[in-house]
């Protein structure tokens, strides 16, 4: 496997020792700490409300929904043992108080009928998921009337660049709309080398 694919592997799904670089490089980047902090932010958190992030990753946006949240519940799902250990270790107090569960597995994991929560967030997970129609369909099913997702993204790769994180947006909006997201706005975030991306629904 060439070197990019090795790195581009431990982001999209973290394990061994290479993962837990991969997490704490997450965890420490300002820059990503600022996108998920922004991400949270645009979803306007209420303290009861009920919150979902998918690929928690090392557990950034979920210390930011719990800091909100003060009365409400927080889930971080994940696909990777090694990110949930990183998670768990980092926001060990809200596990203790019954405000955080960490789930492992992916969307097609979680229930697909009844509203279950205010609020869904993700940060740079969306160009993994193996088949957007489904993911956004399956995040509507699961969000309470009035709900709000916030889905992030910033570009990788080779001179990454507004265009790339334009079309992804673009992309995630038109699946939203399908899925019957309304009020679907793109919000973005200055940022080098390219700024990041935010595609922000709300449920009917
Ligand atoms: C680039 S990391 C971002 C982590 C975190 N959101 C952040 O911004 O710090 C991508 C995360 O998504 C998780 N992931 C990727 N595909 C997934 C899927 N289909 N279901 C659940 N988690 C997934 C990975 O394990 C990893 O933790």
């Amino acid at each position: 496997m060439s070197l990019r694919k090795t790195v581009v592997e431990q982001f999209k799904n973290p394990h061994g020792f290479l993962g837990r670089i991969a997490g704490w490089i997450m965890a420490n980047r300002r820059s990503n700490r600022e996108r998920n902090e922004w991400t949270v932010a645009l979803l306007n958190v209420q303290s009861t409300d009920r919150i979902i992030e998918i690929g928690c990753g090392p557990g950034l946006a979920l210390e930011a929904c719990l800091a909100r949240a003060a009365d409400g519940h927080v889930v971080g799902l994940d696909h990777s043992p090694t990110m949930l250990d990183q998670a768990r270790a980092r926001n060990a107090e809200a596990i203790r108080e019954g405000r955080l569960e960490l789930r492992l597995g992916t969307l097609d994991d979680l229930p697909a009928t009844g509203a279950a929560f205010d609020k869904i967030c993700s940060a740079n997970v969306v160009q993994f998921l193996p088949d957007r129609g489904s993911a956004f369909r399956k995040m509507y099913s699961v969000l309470n009337a009035k709900g709000v997702a916030a889905t992030t993204y910033m570009p990788r790769g080779k001179n990454p660049n507004r265009e790339n994180a334009l079309t992804m947006a673009e992309d995630v909006r038109r699946h939203m709309e399908v899925a019957g997201f309304t009020n679907i706005r793109i919000e973005e975030l200055p940022m080098n080398p390219a700024p990041a991306v935010s595609v922000v629904g709300e449920h009917p």
